[in-house]
């Protein structure tokens, strides 16, 4: 079994969870930095904490998970090198539909990458496919999951994100159903997780802020960092993929899709993949 980078690479790209936290006191109250060498998933841990009281904004970070979960239960191939942390905003009201967070967390993320890249130097295009999976020019780059709790006053979320920095072994690239690339393939810029876990924070705290009280811009931004709109695409749902061409999404984040027997949404599918790229 090869690792894809040893322990002393990682040493490379220290988390200081203290110095995190005084830099991220900038944007958000209150955060707390938990960070573990090894976990099984930080969602699951995380999930734990907070349905044991915990509240946030409380981060989760590791630096290589054995059992990191992807949407729709496949798995998150987590060595070390890559970026996993999990995140627990303070408890999100109901006024807004819960089911636009996750679109949220995609697109703050996509903002990060893009911002952090600017801070260094360079640039990047992440660009976002429904429901929320972050693509660069060579593949899919970066995931989110979010899971939830219901309260009585509101939602408690955990936003799992899963970014990859360096380049995945072959051996994990055969695990992976779609193409995969990472932020060192993409572009030459010596990323770090601390600065993309600060640049997350303070896009998903705007992000959060949208969701709440303009979920119209939300809505329309995201449509603008997406580029599938007006594609023809194939929706992987769990039953018989369905095709047709994506025109939208609804004010809860579902996917508009024109197909042959008239428009439909479509609330839930493990992703999409466009046809006519
Ligand atoms: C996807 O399927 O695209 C979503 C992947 C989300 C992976 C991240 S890594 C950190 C967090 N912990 C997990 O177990 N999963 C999420």
């Amino acid at each position: 079994m090869m690792n894809d980078l040893t322990e002393a690479h990682n040493l490379n790209d220290p988390v200081d969870r203290k110095r995190l936290e005084a830099v991220l006191r900038r944007y958000v109250p209150g955060p707390r930095v938990l960070w573990k060498p090894s976990c099984a998933s930080t969602n699951e841990e995380l999930m734990n904490l907070a349905r044991a009281g915990e509240r946030g904004w409380v981060l989760l970070g590791t630096d290589r998970q054995s059992e990191g979960r992807g949407r729709h239960r496949r798995r998150w191939v987590s060595p070390l090198g890559g970026l996993y942390l999990s995140v627990l905003p303070p408890l999100l009201p109901e006024e807004s539909p819960i089911t636009l967070v996750p679109l949220a967390v995609g697109l703050a993320l996509s903002e990060a990458l893009r911002d952090e890249a600017v801070q260094r130097g360079g640039e990047l295009d992440p660009r976002l496919k429904w429901p929320n999976d972050i693509f660069a020019r060579r593949g899919k780059l970066a995931g989110v999951l979010c899971e939830t709790i219901k309260e009585e006053d509101g939602w408690l979320v955990v936003a799992g994100v899963g970014i990859n920095l360096r380049p995945l072994s072959l051996e994990n690239k055969r695990l992976i159903v779609d193409e995969v690339t990472s932020l060192d393939e993409e572009a030459d810029l010596g990323w770090t997780r601390s600065g993309l876990i600060v640049a997350f924070i303070r896009r998903l705290s705007e992000r959060l802020r949208d969701w709440k009280d303009r979920p119209e811009k939300l809505r329309r931004d995201w449509l603008a960092a997406a580029d599938f709109i007006g594609k023809t695409v194939r929706v992987k749902t769990g039953d018989a993929p369905v095709e047709g061409v994506a025109e939208g999404i609804d004010e809860n984040g579902g996917l508009l899709l024109q197909t042959s027997g008239g428009t439909t949404t479509i609330n839930a599918a493990e992703g999409i993949e466009v046809l006519d790229e």
